[in-house]
Formats: C-alpha cells, sequence, structure tokens
C-alpha cells in the first residue's frame, strides 16, 4: 500500500485529529509534514481527551510509528512539555521520529511574532504567536536553525549569532525590545541534545524504505487548505504547504507514492484568526453552531466564528489537493435547524462565481448563495451506519457529497473513536 495523504479541506480544525487518529490503527507511519504547535488536534479515547500540537496524532496508535516530518517547525521545549504529558499518562512516545531537516523556533522568533503582530494593528494576521511565520521565514532567508545543527556546537553557534545579527536590529531599532544575547540562545538549544539524539533520523530515507517494503504511510497535515501559503486567503493564512503538495516537500516522499487524498470538512464552517469567511454567521445561529460544536481553539483558547457549510470551497479543496476522498465531520452539531443553509456560490457585484472568485478583493467582497436544506430534530449522536440516521440528515449528506466534487467516505456524529459512520473504506 503507498502512501495516503489527509488534509484540512477548509479554514482547519475539521476534525483531522479523529480522522488520522481512526487510520492510525492500520498504517505503519504517521507523518506530520507541515506546521508547528500551531496546530491543535483533539483526539477522544473513551473517557480520555487528548490534545495535541506539535505531535503527529499517530503518537495514540501504538503500532504505529510517529514522524515528525522535514516541512515541520519545531519548538523543543513544547515537544519536550507534550512528551512527558502523554509519558504521565501511560502514552510511550519512544518511537516517535524526527527529522534532522527539520527546522527549529528560536525563542527569538516566538518574540518576533507578537511584537509583529502587535506592530501591525488592525492590519494584524491574528497569529497563534508561537513563532511560526518568523520560523519559516528564516528558512526561506536561509538563516534558519536546524535540528542537525544541535550536534554542531560550532555551526550552531555560527548561525545563531548570523540571525541574530540582523533580527537584533529589527527588534531594538523596530519594535523597542531588548537585543537578545546569542549564547542563551545556543545555551537553551544545547540544553536539549541529549533528549533529542536519539530521535533524530533521515525522515525521508526511512519512509522511502517503508514504503518500498509495502508499508502504509499516511501524511497528516496541519492546518488547512484556505490556510496554505500559495492556495489559501493570503495574506490571513499560515506560512507553510498545508495542501496535499507539501505533503511530499514536507516529508521527502515523492509524488507518484501517493494513493490517495483525503480531505476532512466540517458540516458547517469554521474559522480562527483574522481574514474574509463568506458563509461566517454573526447572530445566534453562528453562537449556536459554537456552543454546540464547542468550537473554541485547542491551541490558543480563542472562540472560532463559525458559519453554513460552504461547497465552493470544499470544490476548490477537492481541486488544489486532488482529492480522492472526503471525510465528514459533526454532523451532529446541526441537528435542531428546521432548514439549513448551504453555500453552493459566491454573488459578487452583482455577478455570480461558482468557483473560487481569481482574486481576494472579490474573495472579501463575496455573498454566499445559499441552497437551504431541510433539517432534523433527532439525536444522531447514537447512530453507527448511514441508514441509521433521519432521512432529511441523510438527503443533507448526499446532496453536500454532490456540491463537493469528490466522494465522501465517513461521517462523524460525535467526538468519539465509536462515532463514525464509514461509507467506504479508505485503507485496503
Ligand atoms: P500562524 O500559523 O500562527 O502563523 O497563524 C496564521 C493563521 O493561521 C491565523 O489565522 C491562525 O489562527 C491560523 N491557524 C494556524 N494554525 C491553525 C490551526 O491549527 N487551526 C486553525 N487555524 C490555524
Amino acid at each position: 500500500m503507498p502512501a495516503l495523504v489527509l488534509v484540512g479541506g477548509q479554514w482547519g480544525d475539521e476534525g483531522k485529529g479523529k480522522a488520522t487518529d481512526q487510520l492510525g490503527g492500520s498504517v505503519d507511519y504517521v507523518v506530520k509534514f507541515n506546521g508547528g504547535n500551531n496546530a491543535g488536534h483533539t483526539v477522544v479515547i473513551g473517557d480520555d481527551t487528548y490534545a495535541l500540537h506539535l505531535l503527529p496524532s499517530g503518537i495514540l496508535s501504538p503500532g504505529c510509528t510517529p514522524v515528525i516530518g522535514n516541512g515541520v517547525v519545531v519548538d523543543l521545549s513544547v515537544l519536550f512539555e507534550e512528551i512527558d504529558a502523554l509519558e504521565a499518562r501511560g502514552v510511550s512516545c519512544e518511537k516517535l521520529v524526527l527529522s534532522a531537516d527539520a527546522h527549529l523556533i528560536a525563542s527569538y522568533n516566538r518574540t518576533l511574532d507578537k511584537v509583529a503582530e502587535r506592530f501591525l494593528g488592525k492590519r494584524k494576521i491574528g497569529t497563534t504567536g508561537r513563532g511560526i511565520g518568523p520560523t519559516y521565514a528564516d528558512k526561506m532567508n536561509r538563516i534558519g536553525i536546524r535540528v542537525q545543527d544541535l550536534f554542531d556546537e560550532g555551526i550552531l553557534r555560527q548561525k545563531v549569532e548570523a540571525a541574530l545579527d540582523m533580527k537584533n536590529h529589527v527588534l531594538v531599532k523596530v519594535y523597542n525590545r531588548k537585543a537578545v544575547e546569542p549564547e542563551l540562545v545556543v545555551q537553551e538549544l544545547l540544553s536539549y541534545v541529549d533528549r533529542v539524539r536519539p530521535m533524530v533520523a533521515d525522515t525521508s530515507l526511512l519512509l522511502n524504505q517503508a514504503l518500498d517494503r509495502g508499508e502504509t504511510v499516511l501524511l497528516e497535515g496541519g492546518q488547512a487548505t484556505l490556510l496554505d501559503v500559495d492556495h489559501g486567503t493570503y495574506p490571513f493564512v499560515t506560512s507553510s504547504s498545508a495542501t496535499a503538495g507539501g505533503a511530499c516537500t514536507g516529508s521527502g516522499i515523492g509524488p507518484r507514492r501517493v494513493d490517495k487524498v483525503i480531505a476532512v470538512v466540517k458540516a458547517y464552517t469554521t474559522r480562527v484568526g483574522e481574514g474574509p469567511f463568506p458563509t461566517e454567521l454573526l447572530d445566534a445561529d453562528g453562537e449556536a453552531l459554537r456552543a454546540n460544536g464547542h468550537e473554541f481553539g485547542t491551541t490558543t483558547g480563542r472562540p472560532r466564528r463559525c458559519g453554513w457549510y460552504d461547497a465552493v470551497i470544499a470544490r476548490y479543496a477537492a481541486r488544489v489537493n486532488g482529492v480522492t476522498d472526503f471525510v465528514l465531520t459533526k454532523l451532529d452539531v446541526l441537528t435542531g435547524w428546521e432548514r439549513i443553509p448551504v453555500c453552493v456560490a459566491y454573488e459578487v457585484d452583482g455577478q455570480r462565481f461558482d468557483e473560487m472568485p481569481m482574486s481576494q478583493t472579490d474573495f472579501h467582497h463575496a455573498k454566499p448563495v445559499y441552497q437551504y436544506l431541510d433539517g432534523w430534530t433527532e439525536d444522531i449522536t447514537g447512530a453507527r451506519t448511514f441508514d441509521d440516521l433521519p432521512k432529511t440528515a441523510q438527503a443533507y449528506v448526499t446532496a453536500l457529497e454532490q456540491m463537493s466534487g469528490a466522494p465522501f467516505a465517513s461521517i462523524g456524529v460525535g467526538p468519539d473513536r465509536e462515532q463514525t459512520l464509514e461509507l467506504r473504506p479508505l485503507i485496503g
């Protein structure tokens, strides 16, 4: 079995953690290929809830090897905090592998993320403040610090000094902050060397060899399609490649090895941070979606903006990712509405758009064109097959599937592993 890619189809928080966790039992490797601890996966197993930020969800599946790929940016203090917290709860992290090529989030980049947002004022992006953007900027600027640099103290010192030569000017002269002493950064990074060393590997080689042996590799995307630095709602995006193409560059696996591209979409839409959101609800319906769906950030605790399902976005996600299967989540949250609006197109200055508008200006002005579908009032959290759903819920799912540009493989009706209706197998 070749590689599978799993990405978010909207603006994140679609329930990728649960989907990955569900596949984790049948795959040999789960690889995080982009992002860092800006992500937040909630996985519920029985009575236990796990909130993961940096670690791949596969960490909770004992048979599977979790991998942090080269496309990820790693905050070592967060990595070990998460490992320690899981191990205290009896979850072994012994098999975790970390790419030697992954970039490290240095303390000065966390500072720069926060001060830059303050500086932008009302033009801010609404970042998670974890240093993600500045660390990816350093990578592209070729002044980044990689995991492998920890093992060559001289090189590490040179690189930190080079980065701070320029950044200290910015910190002091632009942001009115204190200069950072390079040696303090070097010593902090070196304090992790002994714990990091046993988990570091050439993960591209490891994964390609696993694929050669016929093992299954799941490439798990952080954030989501509309937050992708190229294909998202730029500049209100994260700084990495969160779409399926990023799975290859972020892991060192060639595109011909990818067999399936799975996108997770919620039965409605949410977004955190700033930026356009055509179906956003600023009324009681939006409040009800937030309350019913517990829509508060796993990483920052921020209330998520909520709105109806947007089929234009789903079709866009199908296109830019080459989606073979959608996983629909949180259908149960829609229980209780008499009629459920679904956005099928946009109207911009009197013109109809059936596909994502080419320009951001048009997208900012897009008004949703709604089709109204019948709702249901029955509790669906106990449903275990599609036939257990009320007829109107079945019709809602079928209509969404027809509008979204790829078949639905499963439907979530609650947070638990069991609360999933499988329509077609994703593996095998
Ligand atoms: P950054 O990734 O911290 O730079 O934030 C950039 C944008 O991406 C902000 O709007 C964040 O709220 C959003 N973002 C980053 N990670 C996630 C996520 O895991 N879920 C949802 N939004 C996210």
